[in-house]
């Protein structure tokens, strides 16, 4: 069935200049882009947007990464949205992303790795209404 997901670039992506190059990847693969916008986050946002990873250790360099610079916001529409968009951007560790995925092309490490990708439809929701009001969402 047709659904959507929530995708963040992340600063590394969008510092590297990579905002084009892995636009055109994620429209070739038949996503349809309903919102997007170039937004930055403030630390109370990545806390409450990573909140289920606040005891991992990783969870202030994870704040300061994605507060760091702009990023680019989008919801994306395609059948099997959420399933299909965690394959084409690859595993969360580039190191481990198979060929031809986005985490394999763009990223660096794992804790800066390109992109983000919902895990559910239910997260897809709760994330795309964090960074979007309805009348954004076409
Ligand atoms: P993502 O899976 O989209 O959401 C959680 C993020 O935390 C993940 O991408 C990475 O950016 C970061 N992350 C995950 N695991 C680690 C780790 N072991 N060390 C540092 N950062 C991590």
């Amino acid at each position: 069935a047709t659904n959507r997901t929530f995708t963040m670039l992340k600063p590394d992506a969008v510092e590297k200049g990579h905002i084009g190059a892995i636009l055109e990847k994620i429209s070739a693969s038949g996503f349809r882009i309903v919102a997007m916008k170039l937004t930055q986050m403030t630390k109370a946002d990545a806390e409450t947007f990573y909140g289920i990873h606040n005891e991992r250790p990783f969870f202030g360099e994870l704040v300061e990464y994605m507060t760091r610079g702009p990023i680019v916001a989008a919801i994306l529409e395609k059948d099997h949205a959420v399933e299909d968009f965690r394959t084409l951007i690859g595993a969360t560790n580039p190191a481990d992303a198979a060929d031809g995925t986005i985490r394999k092309m763009f990223a660096d490490s794992i804790s800066e790795n390109a992109v983000h990708g919902s895990d559910s439809n239910e997260n897809a929701a709760i994330e795309s209404a964090f960074h979007f009001s309805g009348r954004e969402m076409f």
